[in-house]
């Protein structure tokens, strides 16, 4: 696997909560020991299997997901910069390989992120544009569509434009508006719930989604169980 190394096989730089962990004795145990045994190493309440952040540039799945990781002890990573980890920054790399080489190492970070258990995966904005991706994340756990209304959106991602190709336009209102409209039923699709982040502070935003997560983690057995 590209970027895996032997004391890093997954290839994952991995965060729990918000301060980082070490990637190699974690993930060398993480990976070979059993789930049962997985749980001691995770110290918080052991999810059923993953929840996976996904919606609109802007919508914060970054920053929101790392502080659920942090409230539900769990481990964080963020497909965009899994991705940048092993290719180098997403402007650079749509301009120099272009959008479509950019999609097929979102979709490989995302199957491999999807077959761990008990991560918050925080997705790119276009992650519900191959069916497959979705597949992946709604049967690896919980999916949460974050929103936000068009002007917060545009307002959030214009202090950071050049770091986002899509938006790197002479109109982005316009772009926002148009890819919002061919999106917004994918992220529709693709979600369990859906939790608006619109003038909202991001401690309230997630108590709201620890709630959610503690709900399907009753209601639900694990996925692995579900797929037996
Ligand atoms: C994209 C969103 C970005 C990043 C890439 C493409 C998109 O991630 O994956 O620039 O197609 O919406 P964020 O949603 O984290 O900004």
């Amino acid at each position: 696997m590209p970027g895996a190394s032997l004391s890093n096989p997954t290839g994952f730089k991995v965060e729990k909560g918000l301060g980082s962990l070490d990637p190699g004795p974690f993930f060398l145990r993480y990976n070979t020991v059993m789930a049962a045994e997985r749980t001691q190493d995770i110290a918080g309440p052991v999810l059923p299997g993953n929840v996976v952040l996904i919606g609109f540039m802007g919508c914060g799945k970054t920053t929101l997901g790392r502080l659920l990781a942090k409230r539900l002890d769990a481990t964080f990573v963020d497909t965009d910069r899994l991705v940048e980890s092993e290719f180098g920054p997403i402007p650079a790399l749509f301009e120099s390989r272009g959008e479509a080489f950019f999609r097929d190492r979102e979709s490989e970070v995302i199957d491999r992120a999807c077959t761990e258990r008990g991560l918050v995966i925080a997705t790119g904005g276009g992650a519900v544009l191959r069916p497959a991706n979705c597949e992946a994340m709604r049967s690896s756990g919980l999916v949460i569509w974050l929103t936000a209304r068009v002007d917060i959106i545009v307002s959030r991602t214009s202090r950071r434009r050049h770091s986002r190709p899509l938006l790197d336009v002479a109109d982005p209102r316009e772009r926002v508006l148009r890819l919002l409209g061919e999106r917004s039923p994918l992220y529709r699709g693709c979600s369990h719930r859906i939790v608006d982040t619109s003038d909202r502070a991001p401690t309230s935003v997630v108590r709201h989604m620890v709630r959610l997560v503690e709900q399907w983690s009753h209601e639900v057995p694990p996925v692995d169980e579900v797929r037996q």
